[in-house]
């Protein structure tokens, strides 16, 4: 297998990051191709947990290039601080990351005005992670965005830079904030975009003669399935296409070279911010949190937990095309009796089984569930499918049936080493 993407089934938190780094053994490429530093990638490597936003997971492997693509929004401050927190840890980034040079930059006024429209949204409101991802988003679609290339010249970049400060201080104080000091914040940018101009890259070429030269990519992707701008429970989404094909866009690789989708999903259901989440229950919430389990980790916010939703993932493996699951988190359900899988939705009295596309319908929907015995024995020590307890296997086999998928890795912790492949 060359080149592999890997998506989240679910809202995000599916363990991406852990699995990435799994994979990456096999991989001579790590590629992010959407979203920002919204994601939040958890990797433990021995004792050293490592918490990464936009740098992919495979900056942790030595030999593993790492491409954020043209798809992703960048915040230069937040990138040289993520490169200069690997520097400390002994991972030094430099040749061996690349940033395409049409990615699109997020600067200190995205996130002033994604903290403004937040606020003005009231009871409405996103939950979004105020990393400024949605206004960057806004400013490259409305073609006013200025990218990465643009670093190069610094002294262009500059008055553009103060251009767009400027322009959008007005749109702050049009809705009621602060505009930014523009001298502060134009230093704090050129400050970190020219230590990262060595970084920059044309690396829609540089994955295409990747690809001539049969090296192995992997595509990273960030967030989950539903949170996906077109195929995501619209409006409590994300800003870019989370999905299988965001990858192709996002960095120039074209769809017939992709030679496997993995998807991710836990074996519950976790969420963060606001919208419809069917399967949702107490029950879960209360036991992961209790266990100091399901926290953010890009804004540390409590995620919101439920059981398994088969219909959610069912529709995932549609959208992505997902040829391998790899169910993860299964340790965190170690201890219950008996365990609920969504399987269909009940509407206005009818069964369905997929995810309707309105807002208000998804709301009214009902979970309907099936029961699964639990097997009741922590996991977190098993590295081998065949030693792991019957049932345990039994409900990740199902959870692969129920959403029309095969079952490749189930995974039974944060470690390395806490993932099983079948
Ligand atoms: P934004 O991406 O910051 O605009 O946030 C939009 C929605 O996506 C909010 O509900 C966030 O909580 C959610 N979200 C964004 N990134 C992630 C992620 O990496 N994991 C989980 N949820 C996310
Ligand atoms: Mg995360």
């Amino acid at each position: 297998m060359l080149n592999t993407i890997l998506v989240g089934a679910q809202w995000g938190d599916e363990g991406k990051g852990k699995i990435i780094d799994f994979l990456t053994e096999q991989a001579d490429i790590v590629v992010r191709a959407q979203g920002g530093a919204n994601a939040g990638h958890t990797v433990i490597v021995g004792r050293t947990k490592y918490i990464l936003h936009l740098i992919p997971s495979g900056i942790l492997r030595r030999r593993t290039t790492c491409v954020i693509g043209n798809g992703v929004v960048i915040d230069p401050i937040g990138l040289l601080e993520e490169i200069d927190g690997l520097k400390k840890t002994g991972i030094d980034p430099a040749g061996r990351l690349h940033v395409s040079d049409a990615a699109h930059m997020v600067f200190p006024y995205h996130k002033a005005l994604d903290a403004a429209r937040e606020a003005l949204k009231g009871e409405g409101k996103i939950g979004t992670t105020l990393r400024g991802i949605g206004p960057a988003y806004g400013d490259k679609v409305d073609r006013t965005g200025l990218r990465m290339g643009s670093i190069l010249n610094a002294k262009r970049f500059a008055e553009q830079l103060q251009e767009a400060i400027r322009r959008n201080n007005a749109l702050l104080k049009s809705l009621g904030a602060k505009p930014l000091p523009v001298k502060r914040s134009m230093e704090s940018v050129l400050k970190a975009t020219r230590c990262l101009k060595p970084y920059v890259a044309n690396t829609v070429q540089m994955l295409h003669n990747a690809t001539a030269a049969k090296k192995r990519i992997l595509f990273e992707g960030a967030q989950g399935t539903f949170l996906d701008i077109d195929h995501g429970t619209y409006p409590y989404v994300t800003s870019s296409n989370t999905t299988a094909g965001g990858m192709c866009t996002g960095s120039g690789i074209a769809p017939n070279r992709i030679d496997r989708v993995i998807g991710v999903a836990k074996a519950y259901t976790t969420r963060v911010g606001e919208g419809p989440m069917p399967s949702e229950a107490r029950a879960v919430g209360d036991l992961l949190h209790g266990m100091g389990r399901e926290y953010g980790a890009t804004t540390g916010r409590e995620r919101r937990c439920g059981w398994f939703d088969a219909v959610t993932v069912r529709q995932a493996a549609m959208l992505n095309g997902i040829t391998d699951l790899a169910v993860t988190n299964l340790d965190g359900l170690d201890t219950l009796e008996s365990i609920k899988v969504c399987v269909g939705y009940r509407l206005g009295g009818k069964r369905i089984d997929h995810q309707p596309s309105d807002l208000g319908r998804l709301a009214k929907c009902r979970a309907i569930y099936e029961t699964f015995p639990g097997w009741q024995k922590p996991t977190d020590r098993i590295r081998t499918w065949k030693t792991l307890p019957l049932n345990a296997r039994r409900y990740a086999q199902a959870l692969a049936k129920l959403t029309g998928t095969k079952l490749s890795y189930a995974s039974v912790g944060p470690a390395r080493s806490q993932t099983i492949t079948l």
